[in-house]
């Protein structure tokens, strides 16, 4: 395997298939029931687990004292019965004896409390005892497992920041004054960019300089900004730690640290370019029945993340978790559908928290693989095995990709600045932005990428930019390029507001991309919570919109809608310019979701962007495909049975006969049904449809 480019396609050889399994915590069971979950995981055709991830304690009972036997005689058993091993670096949660010998390993909170033992994931990222306590471990484990030939993959850390993103200890403060250093050189840039004449913060020192602590009212925006890029960069120091390790000692194996959808604190474009895969954890709550929508929308930004390569879900749970106030059961034919979305959006591998549901502890409730109630006679259980099954069964979809034409800009630091507080309206929330762009495409079925603002944007026809505040000069450039050089693009309110240090772009708003736009934005007009307004869409007359208006004035554009009523009544609400070979939208409130739907179809209509197949409400499509084949998802989200027309034959891989389906002929799909279409392409390299209803 090349060191350098490794993905999940360069390995999937030494797999039969789509990676099947979870997490396994072989330490808190007696040694007789691992012969039994072996016996299990073979019959549930299990092929990889998540190896030990929690087990720093059993491992390193006392400070320097290692105990691999136990983990040895697992990994034997697990490579005898034929399953792999995604073995865990383990050190997401330190031993007690961490925090009794080195206390300030301890991590604390912004208003000086500190985070003990007893549950897990107490650490400071800054602490040198964490720090150097962790490379030793990860160095014996990699050292003895190094040619183990159940090992596939590392498992690094665990859901890194999911409970302590931040710590405010001393010293994590002399860490932030090396970062700022770092970033700025000298104090007078740093007093520059902070904008230190305001409210006498100017700095003369940098001992002087502390990270954002509880303080008697609003904390310098800038100096706010950078902790949040200080913090996901230092997390991110502590993965390329062990990542480095691992590198030296088993360069050929691949490394992953499973992330969590759409997380705040840390910036994933920057982490997923240092690891080999992409995975990810996803928690749907059954209760909510649009969840599949997050989930379809944190799936493609997965697969974004990792530049269209094949990522794994890392976590899921077959039925209910334990941590919402109430744990909803996923219905019959749920966890299935659930994991053929994650398949259809480019995961080559479906695994879950955890094998087997324990005992004790905080997390006995929490679903799992072999619930309490066993195997026999058990739902969940006969759902994992047909699952287990058909996944056996599509090697074929693994090298296939999925392709899109509309992209989504998603930048962590424009997200972080957005929503420090002292804004016009803290109401806005960047990722309810996102869902209002992503759902209606979801819902028509057209394929959307996340790009990050140094992504090529030459593959896309239209380019989406919710609320992208915070904007560097060289990407604006960009993006007014590829509107001059023919693409669409639509910006909504309170973008373009201000540079990379928070200053704020003068010469109206928004200044980056007047030209672009051919308007400028005079006033904004924040609505308290429950305040509306209306606006009159050309042609499709009037709509409720919430949130917030912008006042604007046309200088070139049209307007496509305009506001209801207030002072600004009869102003535009939603502009169009043509920009060189392009076009240009504004949007200048958050309009009701038929709004939102009305305006991204037009657009991508104007751009040749079609939906890639057209069904019934409530069916999600997505199409992969590779070389000369397609495999074309449908997914039935709807309790009840749907049918849909399908213009030319394939086959359904998910059928127990794997018919035929005749051309023209219906497909029906039950309720949390799915089927996997697939069928040749007759010219590939040329973008054609293979299903019809265009
Ligand atoms: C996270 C963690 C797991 C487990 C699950 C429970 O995803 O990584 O260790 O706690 O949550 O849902």
């Amino acid at each position: 395997m090349d060191a350098n480019n490794k993905d999940l396609s360069n390995f999937s050889a030494k797999t039969p298939t789509v990676f099947y399994g979870g997490d396994y915590n072989p330490d808190q069971w007696p040694e007789e029931v691992w012969l039994e979950d072996v016996q299990l995981m073979r019959e549930a055709r299990v092929n990889l687990v998540s190896l030990g991830i929690f087990s720093w304690a059993r491992l390193e009972p006392v400070q320097g004292q290692y105990d691999f036997d136990w983990l040895d005689r697992i990994m034997n058993l697990l490579h005898r019965n034929g399953v792999m091993v995604d073995l865990a670096t383990a050190t997401a949660s330190p031993p007690a004896w961490l925090a009794l010998q080195y206390p300030e390993s301890l991590p604390v909170t912004k208003d000086g409390t500190t985070l003990w033992p007893g549950s897990r994931q107490q650490y400071c990222p800054h602490s040198k005892a964490y720090r150097e306590a962790a490379a030793l471990l990860v160095s014996q484990i990699a050292t003895r497992y190094r040619n183990h030939p159940a090992l596939v993959m590392w498992h690094i850390n665990n859901e890194y920041a999911c409970h302590v993103s931040e710590c405010f200890c001393d010293a994590s403060a002399a860490a932030f004054r090396e970062w700022l250093r770092q970033r700025y050189g000298s104090l007078e840039r740093l007093n520059d960019a902070w904008g230190t004449s305001f409210w006498s913060q100017h700095y003369a020192d940098w001992a002087e300089i502390n990270p954002p602590r509880t303080t008697p009212t609003q904390i310098n925006p800038t100096q706010q900004l950078d902790w949040q890029r200080f913090c996901s960069d230092s997390i991110l120091e502590c993965f390329q730690l062990e990542r480095d390790i691992l590198r030296g000692i088993t360069p050929a194996i691949p490394v992953t640290t499973n992330f969590m959808g759409f997380f705040k604190p840390l910036d994933y474009w920057k982490w997923a370019g240092r690891e080999d895969i992409v995975s990810d954890d996803a928690y749907p709550d059954p209760s909510d029945s649009t969840s599949h929508v997050d989930t379809a929308m944190r799936f493609d930004l997965m697969r974004s993340l990792g530049q269209g390569k094949s990522w794994i879900l890392m976590e899921q749970v077959t039925s209910q978790v334990n941590w919402r106030p109430q744990n909803v059961l996923k219905r019959p034919g749920q966890m299935r559908m659930w994991s053929y979305q994650a398949v259809a959006r480019g995961a080559n591998g479906i695994m879950f928290f955890q094998w087997r549901a324990s005992r004790s502890g905080a997390e006995k409730f929490h679903g799992a693989l072999v619930p309490h109630v066993g195997t026999t006679n058990s739902r969940v259980w006969r759902e994992v095995k047909q699952l287990g099954q058909e996944l056996s069964q599509l090697s074929e979809v693994l090298y296939s990709r999925v392709t899109a034409e509309v992209a989504i800009l998603m930048d962590w630091e424009s997200w972080w600045a957005l929503e420090i507080p002292s804004k016009p309206s803290t109401s806005i929330s960047f990722i309810n932005q996102v869902k209002a762009y992503y759902a209606p495409l979801f819902a028509k079925n057209i394929p959307v990428d996340f790009v990050s603002p140094e992504s090529d944007l030459s593959k896309y026809r239209v380019v989406l930019l919710p609320n992208l505040y915070l904007v560097k000069e060289s990407t604006a450039q960009r993006l007014n390029q590829f509107v001059a050089g023919g693409g669409k693009l639509v910006m909504s309110f309170f973008s373009g507001i201000v540079n990379e240090e928070d200053h704020i772009y003068l010469g109206c708003y928004p200044a980056p991309f007047r030209e672009m736009l051919g308007i400028r934005v005079e006033e904004f007009d924040p609505y308290v919570p429950g305040q509306t307004n209306s606006i009159n869409l050309a042609g499709y007359g009037e709509y409720k919109c919430e949130l917030w208006s912008d006042v604007i004035d046309l200088e070139g554009a049209e307007a496509l809608a305009t506001y209801g009523s207030d002072f600004y009544a009869g102003k535009p609400a939603l502009t169009r310019y043509h920009y060189g070979k392009g076009v240009s939208y504004y949007l200048g409130t958050q309009p009701e979701a038929a709004a939102m739907s009305l305006l991204l179809a037009r657009v991508c209509a104007e751009a040749g962007v079609k939906p890639t197949l057209a069904v019934p409400e409530g069916v999600e499509v997505v199409r992969r495909e590779t070389g000369d084949s397609a495999y074309l998802f449908l997914i039935n989200h709807n309790n009840t049975n749907v049918e849909i027309t399908l213009d030319q034959p394939a086959s359904n891989l998910l059928s127990q006969k794997n018919e035929s389906v005749e051309a023209a002929s219906l497909i029906s799909l039950e309720g949390y049904g799915v089927a996997i279409l697939a069928s040749k392409i007759s010219n590939p390299g040329i973008d054609q449809p293979v299903m019809g209803n265009k």
